[in-house]
């Protein structure tokens, strides 16, 4: 496999953990291209749950499932994911396949609406309870904006810590990028 972009790689790599009729979350919706990703995956059997504090970013995220005529699998919440415990189905914990967090702002967008560390690591923590044995969280993480730096140390500490014999995390980082760094954490539950 050759990629020249992170997040792609971090698709390919999503791909051997995600099956027609998986679970999916979109924990950071954005543009939306994640979540058709997911859509797409899970098909017309599987289901995906999406998030975003932007209003703009629902309505896109559904615009563009919608023209992607994807199968009618999906849910996007106007909600931050650190609340996803409460909006996610209780008959969905525990069989979630994979979940995706694009970190930091909205290329394009208000750049001063970006993640945070304290919601974000709210959001981890749930998305591991929800997480089947076997799914896999992914998280792409970026340093170097305002907030990002500290957002970028507290998920990696949080995710070094996680217990080895209940998880295994993995770190990806294209280290001849000049400038900030884009690093991506695979959570796999065991
Ligand atoms: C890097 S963008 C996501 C890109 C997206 N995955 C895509 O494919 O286009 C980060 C997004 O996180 C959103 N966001 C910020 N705080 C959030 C929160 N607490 N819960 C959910 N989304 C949040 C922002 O509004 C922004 O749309």
């Amino acid at each position: 496999m050759i990629s020249n972009n992170i997040l792609s790689f971090a698709k390919s790599v999503i791909c051997e953990v995600v099956e027609p009729g998986c679970i999916g979350v979109d924990a950071t919706v954005g543009n939306g291209y994640d979540t058709v990703f997911l859509s797409e995956m899970a098909g017309s059997e599987g289901r995906v749950f999406g998030f975003d504090v932007q209003e703009q970013a629902v309505k896109q995220t559904e615009e563009r499932l919608n023209e992607e005529c994807l199968p009618q699998n999906w849910t996007i919440f106007h909600s931050g994911h650190e609340n996803m415990l409460e909006l996610i189905p209780a008959e969905f914990h525990g069989l979630v396949n994979v979940i995706m967090f694009n970190l930091g702002f909205l290329p394009g967008s208000d750049k001063t609406v970006i993640t945070k560390s304290e919601t974000t690591l709210v959001a981890i923590k749930a998305s591991l309870e929800i997480l089947a044995k076997g799914g896999m969280l992914c998280i792409a993480i970026y340093a170097g904006h305002p907030g990002g730096d500290e957002e970028d140390l507290a998920v990696r500490e949080y995710c070094t810590g996680l217990d080895y014999h209940a998880y295994r995390v993995i770190q990806s980082e294209m280290v001849n990028k000049p400038g900030y760094p884009i690093r991506i954490l695979f959570v796999t539950k065991l």
